[in-house]
């Protein structure tokens, strides 16, 4: 998204994805009971039809369902892995990259001994920080760090939060990478590896290649176009995807190893979900590097 533009629309539609989610998909694994709290009138109402699984008439509500649905069973994989490979690494800082309406701060006791940075283009800030009010946290400490990647110095920023780069920091790129052009990524990796001490860790959820998504994204422009409503995807353009190796290649050449990456169709194989957008899934993918 642009800088000074309204807040993320995309991080709203995730998080009603794990909203709709929650108590209901793979519940031994995924949990995520933030996500609904986060959510306003109109945006909670689908989430609760979509919990009620009683699809509306009206086929304007029923695209908006649908879209929800679908984004529910992409966020469970997506979530559970990215909570493993976090707490199989614990680290004393977390920084999440692009946040939007994450939750982690809030729902995973196992980060009561790590500072979260919660970093994210101004707007979609400022509209976490009106959502969550005055929830506490359950992270040791939460430091709100605005920055747009396409125009801001994400080091000197992190710095003035406090982050410490000579101290190990586990770093969640998720549902971001997408919207990013290839330079604005290659960049952003830099800035990281340069605040990374050794023992870091980094965590990419990232776009394969994919005329699935492309043809996804140009039927919901023409469906809302048919339907006289807002493309609810309109401000968020997808820049670039990415093959696993060109990643792997990128992240290697600033020191990162990747130590796993795999689709989310492989990760929701080993989940109790029942699978209806495999190829959707099979686009998205989460890798876990090293340094
Ligand atoms: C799909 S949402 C994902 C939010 C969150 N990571 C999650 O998975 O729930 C995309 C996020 O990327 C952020 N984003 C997109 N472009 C950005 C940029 N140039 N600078 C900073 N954040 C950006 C948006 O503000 C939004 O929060």
């Amino acid at each position: 998204m642009d800088a000074d533009r309204s807040a993320s629309r995309t991080a709203v539609l995730v998080c009603q994805g794990r909203a709709a989610a929650h108590g209901r998909i793979a519940i031994e694994r995924f949990s995520d009971p933030i996500a609904e709290m986060l959510l306003r009138g109109g945006e909670r109402a689908v989430v609760e039809q979509v919990r009620s699984g009683i699809a509306p008439r009206d086929w304007r509500q029923r695209l908006d369902y649908e879209l929800v649905a679908a984004t529910a069973e992409g966020m469970v994989p997506r979530t559970v892995a990215i909570d493993d490979a976090i707490r199989a690494h614990p680290t004393a800082q977390l920084v999440i990259l692009g946040a939007g309406l994450d939750g982690r701060a809030w729902r995973m006791p196992e980060l009561a001994r790590t500072t979260v940075f919660e970093v994210d283009q101004p707007s979609s800030q400022q509209d976490l920080r009106d959502r969550i009010g005055s929830l506490a946290p359950l992270s040791g400490a939460l430091r709100f760090t605005p920055v747009d990647f396409a125009r801001d110095q994400l080091g000197p920023a992190l710095a003035a939060a406090g982050h410490d780069p000579h101290q190990p920091t586990t770093w969640v790129w998720e549902g971001v990478v997408a919207y990013l052009t290839r330079a604005q990524v290659r960049a952003t990796v830099g800035l990281v590896r340069a605040r990374s001490a050794p023992g870091s860790r980094l965590i990419v959820n990232y776009q394969h290649p994919s005329l699935t998504a492309v043809a996804g994204r140009l039927l919901m422009r023409s469906l809302s176009r048919l339907t006289r409503r807002e493309d609810p995807l309109a401000g968020e353009p997808r820049r670039s995807a990415w093959t696993p190796r060109a990643m792997a290649t990128m992240l290697g050449m600033h020191g990162f190893r990747v130590t796993s990456d795999e689709d989310q169709l492989s990760l929701a194989g080993r989940l109790p979900i029942e699978v209806r957008h495999s190829r959707s899934l099979r686009a998205g993918r989460v890798l876990v590097a090293d340094l």
